[in-house]
């Protein structure tokens, strides 16, 4: 009795000295703002002619992320970071979700903002979801999150809010609002500008924490995706920029940048900022067709390419251990759930199949990630959209405001990764690309009139295996797999490991019940 009373007692001893210094730290405020379609090239300290002298100071005096991967979209990259797993560990790896499609992340997935809940966090988001409306229980204010102002779908005008999709088994198309207050239609907001509305929101809600209780705020920011809309200031800067699309793209950005200085100067006010930290991310490479540069990286947004899933990034906090520098580890948008956690001082156990790492020693004292591999998808329901100048869906002409549709791999093999089908994973410096990565272009520096233009037709690649060293050759100009059959070998067997463990993929048709009807905006309806 006694000797276990003795091992009791000196169990309590031990981990009371080892969590001490945890204790001591109150778990700091977390701010996370995503940015939409932002492009490698689309930020000064990238060296773009768009001005972005905010993001460029937050960015040098804190942790710049120079090897730092996100997903070629926007529903899974925010899956990702909600959820800290792979795409196939979801059932979500084709696409993203559509206005009418009846499904969102799965409910039984616990995500960031529940976790952060019960670590006693404070928990409030704004801006874009983008993971599924259908039912209430798929709602932000459903899924861990106190409050939420923003839209629910992929895409909207700027000023009236509003989204038009083509309903095909309804041949109808049906424009209509598409912002709420917790799960109230918000109306009231029309022409006020979203980069202005959702700062102002969030804002208020820094305004409005009490400071003693630790606070997470989800900034999903509507900029700078489709469509080209920005009040006239922030262009007029940008006289010197030929192409219409850019120079309305860089007013964006330039919107994004002052909302971006505005929170922090927020955060400062209310004597919130010396225990923050607050990340900056995209969450997928930009379209070149809105405007956005990828420059020198190959591809863009829906592609595999490095113009896909290489993304801007940092981190800026008083609480970094190396402020000023830039890291060049791997790291990837799955670890920011388990990093955030374990700042929050919650706990990971529990979490099946969890793909992320917690890399905050990385970040803050630059040590070397504990990351080596990322899958960066698996789709076997992947086709290219031909042409792939026109991205449906994405831009507001109701007539291409329909989704592509899919068709189901032709390839079925049993024995080894069948290379035919959309995938790509990164080991080291090493990647492999199988089947059509999707737009293999390399378009030229914004301004420069050499090279494949925006429009350009993109020509479909006859390999179906490729293998890039893309420390030494981040631009995927030289493919290596002839020289290396071994890693081509040992990637190709991680494939089909990860693809043997693959939830069966979730892409149900469009549900004609979508409908808002004249009146009604977008949101649930099941
Ligand atoms: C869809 O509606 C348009 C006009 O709104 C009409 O021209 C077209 O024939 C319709 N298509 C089908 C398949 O009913
Ligand atoms: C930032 O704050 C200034 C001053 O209050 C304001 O004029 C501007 O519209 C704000 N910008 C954004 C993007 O919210
Ligand atoms: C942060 O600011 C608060 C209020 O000004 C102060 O009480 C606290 O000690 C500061 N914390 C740190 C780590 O400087
Ligand atoms: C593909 O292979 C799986 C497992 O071997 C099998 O169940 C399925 O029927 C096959 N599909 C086609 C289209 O051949």
């Amino acid at each position: 009795m006694l000797r276990i009373l003795r091992i009791l007692l000196n169990t309590i001893v031990i981990s009371a000295f080892f969590y001490l210094p945890f204790l001591e730290a109150k778990p700091p405020h977390i701010i996370f703002i995503l940015a939409d379609d932002l492009g490698w090239n689309d930020v000064g300290f990238h060296g773009s002619e768009i001005k972005t002298p905010n993001l460029d100071r937050m960015s040098k005096s804190g942790v710049q992320l120079d090897n730092y991967y996100v997903q070629p979209l926007c529903t899974p990259s925010r899956n990702q970071l909600m959820t800290g797993k792979y795409q196939i560990h979801t059932g979500m790896q084709h696409q993203i979700i559509w206005p009418c499609q009846p499904y969102c992340v799965p409910l039984d997935e616990k995500l960031l903002p529940e976790h952060l809940k019960e670590a006693g966090y404070a928990t409030h988001m704004v801006g874009k979801w983008h993971l599924g409306m259908y039912r209430r229980e798929c709602m932000p204010t459903r899924r861990g999150f106190d409050s939420y102002f923003g839209y629910l779908a992929e895409a909207e005008d700027y000023f009236t809010h509003q989204r038009c999709y083509h309903i095909s088994e309804l041949n109808l198309t049906r424009c209509a609002l598409d912002l709420r207050e917790g799960e109230e239609v918000a109306s009231g907001y029309t022409g006020t500008y979203s980069t202005h509305l959702f700062t102002q929101k969030a804002i208020d809600l820094i305004g409005q924490h009490d400071p003693t209780k630790p606070l997470f705020l989800y900034l999903a920011l509507q900029a700078v995706h489709a469509p080209l809309q920005v009040p006239e200031r922030y262009t007029a800067p940008y006289s010197f920029i030929k192409d219409p699309h850019r120079r309305l793209y860089a007013g964006k950005v330039s919107a994004m940048d002052e909302a971006v200085g505005n929170l922090t100067e927020a955060l400062m006010t209310h004597d919130l900022w010396n225990n923050t930290v607050l990340i900056f991310s995209s969450d997928n490479g930009a379209q070149t067709l809105m405007g956005g540069s990828n420059w020198p990286l190959r591809g863009r947004k829906w592609s595999l390419w490095e113009g896909g899933v290489r993304a801007v990034g940092f981190v800026n906090s008083p609480l970094l251990e190396k402020p000023g520098t830039t890291s060049r580890e791997l790291i990837h948008i799955t670890d920011w759930l388990p990093t955030l956690l374990k700042l929050a001082g919650g706990s990971t156990k529990g979490i099946r199949t969890l793909d992320g790492f917690d890399v905050w020693r990385t970040i803050s004292k630059g040590m070397s990630s504990p990351r080596l591999e990322i899958l960066h998808n698996i789709d076997p329901l992947y086709v290219d959209i031909p042409p792939c100048s026109s991205d449906p869906g994405l831009t507001l002409p109701p007539e291409s405001a329909q989704r592509p549709q899919s068709v189901v791999s032709r390839f079925n093999h049993s024995d080894g990764f069948d290379v035919h089908i959309h995938a790509a994973i990164r080991y080291r410096e090493w990647k492999l690309l199988t089947g059509y990565p999707g737009c293999p272009l390399w378009f030229p520096r914004p301004g420069s009139v050499s090279g494949p233009q925006p429009s350009h037709w993109c020509p479909t690649p006859k390999a179906a295996i490729r293998l890039y060293n893309v420390v030494q050759d981040p631009e995927e100009r030289d493919e290596v797999s002839a020289l290396n059959p071994k890693m081509v070998d040992f990637l190709l067997r991680r494939l089909q490991h990860y693809q043997r463990n693959a939830k069966p993929i979730v892409f149900p048709d469009d549900d004609p019940k979508c409908d808002p009807g004249p009146k009604e905006a977008w949101g649930p309806w099941a």
